[in-house]
């Protein structure tokens, strides 16, 4: 999407073929992209993917922490490793993203746009606890307190910091979890048009295009019919 609207996009990700084939559907639609195969729970890689953007580039104006792992199910039957992976993705894979990236930032800030984004995807997550979730949550909650105390730190200097959180996505997320977690997850959906991929896109489109005195701090974003 913001592709489209002009913006040169670098995509990070473990599946390589995903980040080429869309990379290759941008290139023909006029569009730039840098496809960048990233492991985000390793810190020095998310340093060495950042400085690689940059010195390909040019420049960073935007981040994006989308990568997340949602492993559900009750605490006391959980593999510790499904925890571990959660932390490392969601808290601190982002984490290691946006200090890589706020010094590049801080620069793009300080020239012609003016402005900066770090756009952060939390969830309805990260401000409703649910049974069977609470991993999960910790590290959704996790991201909104990283990301207002981030805020205040680099507003000033206009670096806008945005908190993005999706209600119910149809995307892959829930297919990763044991059987018998999916299935209670899909029972909770079933009857519910829920959000599609670009409706979130959109969103996140939104934040970073608003005029420079302008920051758009948080937006809690659910299916219609989701009540919780
Ligand atoms: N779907 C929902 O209902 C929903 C609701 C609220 C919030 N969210 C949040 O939205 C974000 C995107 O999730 P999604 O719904 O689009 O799920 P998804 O379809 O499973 O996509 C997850 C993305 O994260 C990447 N990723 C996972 N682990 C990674 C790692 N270690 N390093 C780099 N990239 C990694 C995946 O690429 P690779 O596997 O190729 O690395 C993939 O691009 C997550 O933060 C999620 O918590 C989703």
């Amino acid at each position: 999407m913001l592709a489209a609207r002009g913006a040169t996009v670098a995509m990070a990700a473990r599946r390589t073929d995903r980040l080429e084939t869309l990379g290759a559907e941008i290139a023909e639609s006029g569009g730039t992209a840098l496809p960048v195969e990233l492991d985000v729970s390793d810190g020095e890689a998310a340093e060495t993917a950042i400085t690689r953007v940059v010195e390909e580039l040019g420049r960073l104006d935007v981040l994006v922490n989308n990568a997340g792992v949602m492993l559900l199910g009750p605490m006391l039957e959980a593999p510790v490793e499904e925890w571990q992976q959660m932390v490392e993705v969601n808290l601190l894979g982002l984490m290691y993203m946006t200090k890589a990236a706020v010094p590049h930032l801080l620069k793009a800030a300080a020239g012609d746009r003016g402005v900066a984004d770090v756009v952060n995807i939390s969830s309805v997550a990260g401000r409703i606890a649910r049974r069977n979730s609470g991993v999960y949550n910790a590290t959704k909650f996790g991201v909104g307190a990283f990301s207002e105390s981030l805020r205040q730190e680099v507003t000033g200097r206009h670096v806008r910091v945005s908190l993005v959180e999706p209600g119910a996505v149809a995307t892959e997320l829930q297919s990763h979890n044991r059987p018998e977690v999916k299935e209670q997850i899909e029972k909770r959906f079933v009857d519910m048009e829920i959000l599609q991929a670009e409706d979130i896109a959109e969103t996140i489109e939104f934040v970073v295009t608003r005029p420079s005195h302008v920051a758009v701090n948080e937006v809690l974003v659910r299916p219609t019919e989701q009540e919780q």
